[in-house]
């Protein structure tokens, strides 16, 4: 059974092509779903035009570049039947149903307009269709989303999601792994994200009780 990923238009693009080069390197089947403003923060962080008709070529390009902008980053095989793509506008899709069989869904990065669709089940494109399915289907969802400051508006409805029984899973990096790289940050919410689903990965190293742990020589 897949897992459903769906990436809505919030800054974070390099979160959600983490995560789904860990699915697709555990041999972990996905459905993907890029909404349409998600094509925009897209083109402004990797400069991709993501289309419909090319997905696979899009996504290959994306999936291949590393956190910092350099492309070829990553060797990743999007060739075979383990990613299924689903147009956002297409509201007859297969996930849009619950008779669909799938693990999950993963929203990677989550905008607060996704976060107040998926709260208040206004199903406005697939992807909030998809959230609202999983979670009437008592299925796993995760919901990384990405904004500061939050108003109160959108911490009543990760309250909703929290209570409908997704995981909120903040965008926020942390520094205790070791992190030198932009990507390291990047797999740090990437994999917090996957344990969130438990799902394994070697994204980031986990705190083993030893502080200095995380430090650089200087
Ligand atoms: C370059 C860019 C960056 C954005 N970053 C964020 C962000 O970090 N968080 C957020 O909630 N919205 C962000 N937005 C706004 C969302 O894209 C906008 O609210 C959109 O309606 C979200 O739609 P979606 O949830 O259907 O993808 C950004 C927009 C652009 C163009």
């Amino acid at each position: 059974m897949p897992w459903i990923v769906g990436v809505s238009g919030a800054s974070g693009t390099p979160y959600a092509a983490a995560v789904l080069r860990a699915l697709l390197a555990g041999g972990e089947s996905v459905d993907l779903v890029v909404s349409r403003a998600s094509r925009l923060t897209l083109l402004d962080e990797t400069g991709i035009s993501f289309r419909d008709a090319h997905w696979r070529d899009d996504l290959r390009e994306w999936l291949a570049r590393g956190a910092d902008g350099k492309p070829d980053a990553f060797d990743v095989d999007v060739d075979g039947d383990a990613v299924r793509y689903w147009a956002a506008g297409d509201l007859a899709a297969g996930p849009s149903s619950g008779s669909y069989p799938a693990k999950g869904m993963l929203i990677v990065p989550a905008s607060t307009a996704c976060v107040a669709g998926v709260a208040l089940g206004l199903s406005k494109d697939l992807l909030q269709r998809v959230a609202s399915v999983t979670l009437k289907e008592r299925r796993t969802l995760v919901v990384a989303v990405r904004e500061t400051p939050l108003n109160g508006q959108t911490l009543r409805h990760l309250v909703a999601l929290d209570d409908a029984g997704a995981s909120v899973v903040p965008a926020s990096p942390a520094f205790y792994a070791g992190a030198t790289h932009i990507q390291d940050l990047v797999d740090f919410v990437a994999g917090r994200v996957l344990d969130a689903a438990g799902v394994g990965h070697g994204l980031y190293r986990r705190w083993k009780g030893e502080l200095g742990g995380g430090a650089r020589p200087a």
